[in-house]
């Protein structure tokens, strides 16, 4: 969530770090500030709540370095405040850092410095760096060696980039369970906390793994362990460009990524059926785990990317006689998951980066269950943790709130669900169908974006409303949770999902008049269940929006919308896209800020 640049070359850093931190700021923060470096001193600047509030101190046109840092923070440890706010330096400004992640020993650090007569000014754990730096500067007399004595002392997570005016050109980079990526031009390199902060110069790009130490200067990039020994460095190009993450012609990235969910779809798919119309999986072929004696399965996610996990299990549960569990990550790596050799644990993470996630993941493997990661995000930390990746292609993924990585979630769990079928004998029915009706998805997303305009005027209902009730049986259920999700982070009305028949053991005493109900009943075989359900809340006077087939009669409602014809296993594709609508409409009715909304963060790489 917090971002990262850094920039050491021959031409001026500021506009570089300043344009970095720009394409970080999806990522949610509430200040900002930079640090640039001369041979005498380091000047800093720093600023709570918005870039431009930073740019405004700015003299940028008179700002000559060529060597600095930036950040944009979301807060964990101390409260939002320019005090707070990164860099921090040590007390005679010779030592400047950014940091993402938590120092977990830094109260044993800090009081074992302030003992020998360090003065803090801030209430981060970071600051607790800069001080360690400048004490081990003083033991070892140069910059290099301390940096890799205070790594040395440091527990917890961190992404860390150092600046001094002892080495007035060089930024030392150092990570461990935050995502960090560095780049280099021909007489320029520089760092960001993900790749949409690099791609202005290049899409060549060193991703570090845990553990490593690079040392950017002008040209050149140095990888090191923690140790100091060389490590080989693997580069990898970024198929993508910062035009794919403007806004291209919508009034928001939200509104962009649902349109482009088609496309997404089309190219998560690509190249994933043979000529014989079977599931290509190489990375599920090159798991390391013996089929025949596979016990259970479990879906790990967090956010709209466990909603796709319990989309999954509910399927998988459906056909095949193997034990299944869905769990959100926070909860997975603290209760007691029961995880051996016959254990596939499937991870699901837009970003790649979540921090519970990546945890969740740990465990599994320390555990010795197989693990397989289903990421957007190339060169992701949980890509690199995980025994195989699968990589949705939704391409970036910019609004907070989740649309595009969902759907192509989805879609890649069917695909591996029909894999799983094939390595370990359960049957899908009518399998041949289900891939036909997979090969129509794009299109099927097609036509239901056409229904734009109606869902716009129904959203008209929702902006006066304090609460709203999603309800859902079966594969109906996870869409509806996601929809009030959806409606909940852009919007900021209350919404609740049940399973339909559990709304009379309780939440049926909020329904009065006027109450909007959105019901799902996309499936056939509990339809007309969930129709009994819907008429309980009619009775009590809520007013229903009805998502359902095109078979199901309707005719009694006022408000209908139909997914077009396709297999029950995919209609909630379909079907999601209408409520991902209806929460954009319902923010853009109530102005609200729907890229960005308020609190949330792109990225949680805290716990
Ligand atoms: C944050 C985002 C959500 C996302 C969740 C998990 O809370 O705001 O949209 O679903 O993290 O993120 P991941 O990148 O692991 O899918």
């Amino acid at each position: 969530m917090c971002g990262i640049t850094g920039f050491t070359g021959k031409s001026r850093a500021l506009p570089f770090l300043l344009q970095g931190l720009e394409k970080l700021e999806y990522r949610g923060y509430d200040s900002a500030g930079v640090t640039l470096v001369g041979t005498e001193e380091l000047k800093t600047w720093k600023e709570k709540g918005r870039l431009s509030v930073l740019e405004e101190k700015l003299d940028i046109a008179h700002c000559p370095q060529r060597c600095g840092i930036g950040h944009t923070r979301w807060a964990t440890h101390g409260i939002p405040s320019n005090l707070n706010a990164h860099p921090h330096n040590n007390m005679d400004n010779t030592i400047s850092i950014v940091h993402n992640g938590i120092i977990e020993n830094y109260v044993e650090l800090r009081a074992d410095l302030e003992a020998k007569g360090f003065v803090f000014a801030s209430e981060t754990d970071t600051e607790t760096v800069a001080h360690l730096l400048d004490f081990n500067y003083r033991e070892t007399g140069n910059m290099r060696d301390a940096v890799y004595a205070t790594i040395a002392g440091l527990e917890g997570s961190f992404a860390l980039c150092i600046v001094s005016c002892y080495d007035p050109e060089t930024i030392y980079v150092a990570k461990k369970e935050n995502p960090m990526i560095v780049g280099k031009t021909g007489d320029a390199a520089f760092c960001a906390s993900d790749a949409t902060g690099l791609l202005s110069l290049t899409k060549d790009v060193l991703p570090l793994d845990d553990g490593q130490i690079a040392i950017l200067k002008p040209g050149s990039i140095e990888l090191t362990d923690f140790a100091g020994k060389a490590l080989e460095q693997n580069w990898i190009h970024i198929p993508y460009d910062m035009e794919a993450a403007q806004k291209g012609g919508y009034d928001s990235f939200m509104m962009k990524e649902i349109h482009e969910q088609p496309d997404a779809v089309r190219e998560t798919l690509r190249g994933r059926f043979d000529k014989n119309d079977r599931i290509r999986m190489d990375e599920i072929d090159a798991l390391e785990i013996s089929w025949e004696r596979l016990r259970r399965v479990y879906f790990i996610a967090c956010g709209t990317a466990y909603h796709a996990c319990i989309y999954a299990r509910t399927l998988f549960d459906r056909y095949a006689d193997i034990d299944s569990f869905v769990m959100p990550a926070s909860e997975f790596r603290y209760g007691t998951p029961k995880l051996d050799a016959d254990t596939l644990c499937v991870f699901v993470s837009q970003s790649g980066e979540t921090a519970d996630t990546l945890a969740a993941v740990k465990l599994a493997n320390e555990k010795g269950a197989a693990t397989a990661a289903i990421t957007n995000v190339l060169g992701s930390s949980i890509s690199r943790t995980a025994d195989v990746t699968l990589y949705t292609a939704a391409g970036p993924e910019i609004a907070v709130a989740s649309t595009k990585a969902y759907t192509t979630q989805i879609v890649l769990l069917i695909c591996l669900i029909m894999k799983l079928a094939e390595k370990t004998g359960f049957v899908i029915p009518d399998y041949a169908h289900l891939v036909a009706d997979m090969k129509r998805l794009p299109q099927i997303l097609t036509e239901i974006l056409k229904l734009e305009d109606t869902v716009g005027q129904l959203a008209d209902m929702l902006k006066e409303q304090r609460d709203a009730y999603f309800i859902g049986r079966q594969l109906d259920y996870p869409t509806a949770l996601e929809g009030a999700l959806k409606l909940k982070e852009v919007s900021y009305v209350h919404a609740d999902a049940y399973y339909a028949g559990e709304l009379k053991h309780g939440p049926i005493a909020l329904i009065e008049k006027d109450t909007v109900v959105v019901a799902m009943a996309t499936q056939p075989e509990v339809a007309a269940k969930t129709m009994s359900n819907i008429q309980e809340t009619i009775a009590r006077g809520a007013r229903i929006i009805l998502i359902t087939d095109s078979t199901i009669p309707a005719e009694r409602f006022e408000y209908v919308l139909r997914v077009p014809a396709v297999r029950e296993e995919l209609a909630g594709i379909a079907a999601v896209v209408l409520l991902q609508l209806f929460a954009y409409f319902t923010a853009k009715e109530k102005g609200c800020d729907i890229d960005k909304p308020r609190n949330l963060a792109k990225s949680v790489t805290v716990e």
